[in-house]
């Protein structure tokens, strides 16, 4: 390599000719899927972890994540294109990193920036010039600028020009078995026009389109926008189910109707409240920015309210559906039908299912829980154990509460064997009746065939 090219087009060509090692600093749903697509685009990775759990399994050639299949792991461990790692000088190896650390919220929702602080610190120790760092953890708009640049900065490094820092926002959806990361386009924003050059070009290397745009903080915003989009458009159908709830009319028939509109309107469906790791979270990490800027973000703190509030509305239903049959919540049986936070996924982080339980055993019921992805689920400490799928049980239960509809349950047999049936995802509507009394998430029936 000839020393009159400067460090950027070093890294570049690196890049381009796929010598450069590559770190990942977080191996969970987002680090682990990036790290093999740098695997299959031919590069050497290096997955950098805290966890000795993590990088034992990976090692071992198993997977921890739903999507990622173990032999995938195993047979980049084995040829030597995948290293996972808890020892944090082999940082020191890498042309550029990834970081896909988690991004919490504390108790008081204020943003936990201690995972980004601590993979920053570590990152800067290791730092030499001709890296380039990327954050991809969701966060605040200012973040890389304020948080991860003055650490590398401290350690003499010019960024632009001996280090390259970017923000490039995750949009990996896990159990989408269409939009995996290398066909989900990427957004990029660096701190100088150089480090955005560089940072596209180490996308562009394993993910099919890069979308640059001018700034950290413009990338960082766009992650806020997508998912305050969806958790305020969420909120929007469900105070439409609440609505249609009082007006006595269908809300799946209404949804299902305006969604014939081929312009101006996207579907969007009402249930028992958000979950997950990003949707329930992300927006207050924009609520808390602004905050601090003296601006109040109206739409983000409504729509947390009403979707809050769901899994109290589902309760509420159920006791409501209980009265009917002459019975106290107080000592029924409950049975609830998926506690992952969506459909066809393993994960129960901020279920509303989590909500639903505990609210209904404040309430004194006795609750199980069946789930074909969550055998058992930890919370505060304590294990819970989900029950299998059985004619008895759907008998024992006074009420039956469907909370998250995955597709390999067969709610015919649920509609046929329960008693009581709350239906928080309208899967029983165009079942056959069976024995269960069906109660809807709103209670609207006035629809086309149904007496009103
Ligand atoms: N899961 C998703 O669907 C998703 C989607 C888009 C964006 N994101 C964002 O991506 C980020 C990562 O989320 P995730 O779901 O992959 O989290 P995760 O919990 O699955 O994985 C994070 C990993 O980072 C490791 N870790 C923690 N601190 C570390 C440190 N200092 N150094 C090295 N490793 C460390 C943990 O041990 C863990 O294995 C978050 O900001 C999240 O908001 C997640």
């Amino acid at each position: 390599m000839s020393h009159s090219m400067s460090t950027k087009d070093q890294l570049l060509a690196r890049i381009a000719d796929r010598s450069a090692v590559i770190g990942v600093v977080g191996l969970g749903y987002v680090g682990l899927p990036l790290a093999l697509e740098f695997v299959h685009a031919g590069f050497r990775v290096i997955g950098y972890d805290v966890s000795e759990r993590v990088v034992d399994l990976l090692m071992s050639g198993q997977s921890h994540i739903q999507d990622i299949p173990g032999a995938q792991v195993q047979q980049a461990v084995a040829n030597g294109t995948f290293v996972a790692t808890t020892l944090e000088n082999r940082l020191g190896e890498c042309d550029a990193i990834s970081i896909a650390v988690p991004t919490p919220l504390s108790k008081t929702r204020d943003p936990d920036m201690a995972f980004v602080l601590s993979a920053a610190d570590a990152i800067a120790r290791q730092a030499h010039p001709g890296l380039c760092v990327v954050l991809e953890s969701t966060t605040y708009p200012g973040t890389t600028r304020e948080l991860l640049q003055p650490r590398l900065e401290a350690k003499g490094l010019t960024v632009g020009q001996d280090v390259f820092v970017a923000f490039s926002p995750e949009r990996v959806d896990p159990g989408n078995p269409v939009y995996h990361t290398k066909n989900t386009p990427k957004v990029v924003g660096g701190i100088t026009p150089a480090c955005v050059e560089v940072a596209t070009a180490l996308y562009a290397s394993c993910i099919d389109t890069v979308v640059p745009v001018s700034s950290p903080e413009s990338a960082e915003l766009v992650k806020l926008l997508e998912n305050t989009f969806r958790a305020v458009n969420i909120g929007l159908v469900n105070e439409i189910a609440i609505v249609c709830d009082k007006l006595g009319v269908n809300v799946w028939e209404v949804i299902d109707a305006a969604a014939t509109k081929p312009f101006g309107f996207m579907k969007f469906t009402p249930g028992p409240g958000i979950g997950g790791h990003c949707i329930p979270l992300d927006p207050h990490y924009l609520a808390w920015k602004m905050r601090t800027l003296n601006y109040k973000t109206r739409f983000i703190d409504l729509a947390s309210e009403i979707n809050s509030h769901m899994p109290e509305w589902v309760v509420q239903k159920v006791a409501d559906a209980l009265n009917e049959a002459r019975k106290a919540v107080r000592g029924s049986r409950v049975l609830v039908l998926g506690v992952a936070y969506k459909r066809d996924i393993d994960d129960v982080r901020e279920s509303p299912a989590l909500d639903v339980i505990r609210l209904l055993e404040e309430r004194g019921a006795h609750v199980e829980f069946h789930d074909p992805f969550v055998t058992e689920f930890r919370e505060d400490g304590h294990v819970r154990k989900g029950v299998e799928l059985s004619d008895e049980m759907l008998r024992w239960a006074d009420a039956v509460v469907i909370v998250t509809d995955h597709k390999n349950v067969d709610y015919q047999r649920v509609v046929d064997h329960a008693t009581l049936l709350v239906d928080t995802r309208n899967v029983t509507a165009s079942l056959t009746p069976g024995r269960a009394r069906i109660v809807p998430l709103a209670s609207g029936s006035r629809s086309l065939g149904a007496s009103a």
